[in-house]
């Protein structure tokens, strides 16, 4: 018996469907890795919005997603350490104290960037303990920088840098999250 020609389009709506719907499957099950693993962070929204515009995330495991958000906390520490020397740059000769503290801050963005980066390197060999001293010490270093402005009554500690402040320790506690739940 010839299979009628509603056989085959039944066939190919078959077909067809599984085509056009392989690939959404397959993001949907990278997207809930992602959505799990932000969940144990305790910043969700800003741990999704960070790890979904890096293509790599959909194909990374627990701990590339980890590494992920680590190089989001080194390049967000690094623009904040180039701000700091820009506004170092604008600053008014005749303000020794302000360029001091600027300086002062734009050394500490920079360490924070390097303790990430040396945490790229702890997760590589397992050392989660270590890896999360480091995220920690990157985390500590904005309250360097706040201190050295609150040592000096005059100078006000901008809002613009209290912004940004929070933003890197925001990523950091992500990571930390995310380490505390791959040293399981
Ligand atoms: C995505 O993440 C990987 C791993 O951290 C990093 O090497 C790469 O530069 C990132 N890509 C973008 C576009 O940020
Ligand atoms: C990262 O740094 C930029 C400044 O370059 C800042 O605008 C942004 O809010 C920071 N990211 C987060 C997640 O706070």
């Amino acid at each position: 018996m010839r299979p009628s020609p509603f056989i085959f389009l039944l066939l190919s709506l078959v077909f067809s469907h599984n085509i056009f719907h392989q690939p959404s499957v397959f993001v949907n099950g990278d997207m809930k890795l992602i959505q799990e693993t932000c969940k144990n962070t305790k910043y969700y929204d800003l741990c999704v919005s960070s790890l979904k515009p890096n293509a790599s995330s959909t194909k990374a495991d627990t701990k590339g997603l980890a590494l992920i958000m680590v190089g989001v906390g080194m390049a967000n520490a690094t623009a904040t350490s180039s701000y700091l020397s820009s506004q170092l740059l604008s600053a008014t000769p005749n303000d020794p104290v302000l360029k001091k503290v600027l300086r002062e801050c734009a050394d500490k963005y920079g360490y924070a960037a390097d303790a990430l980066q040396d945490s790229v390197q702890d997760l590589a060999t397992d050392s989660y303990d270590y890896a999360y001293m480091h995220v920690m010490g990157a985390s500590d270093y904005p309250n360097a920088c706040r201190n050295a402005f609150k040592r000096y009554p005059g100078l006000a500690y901008p809002s613009e840098l209290a912004r940004r402040e929070d933003g890197l320790k925001h990523i950091c506690d992500v990571v930390l999250g995310m380490i505390d739940h791959l040293s399981w």
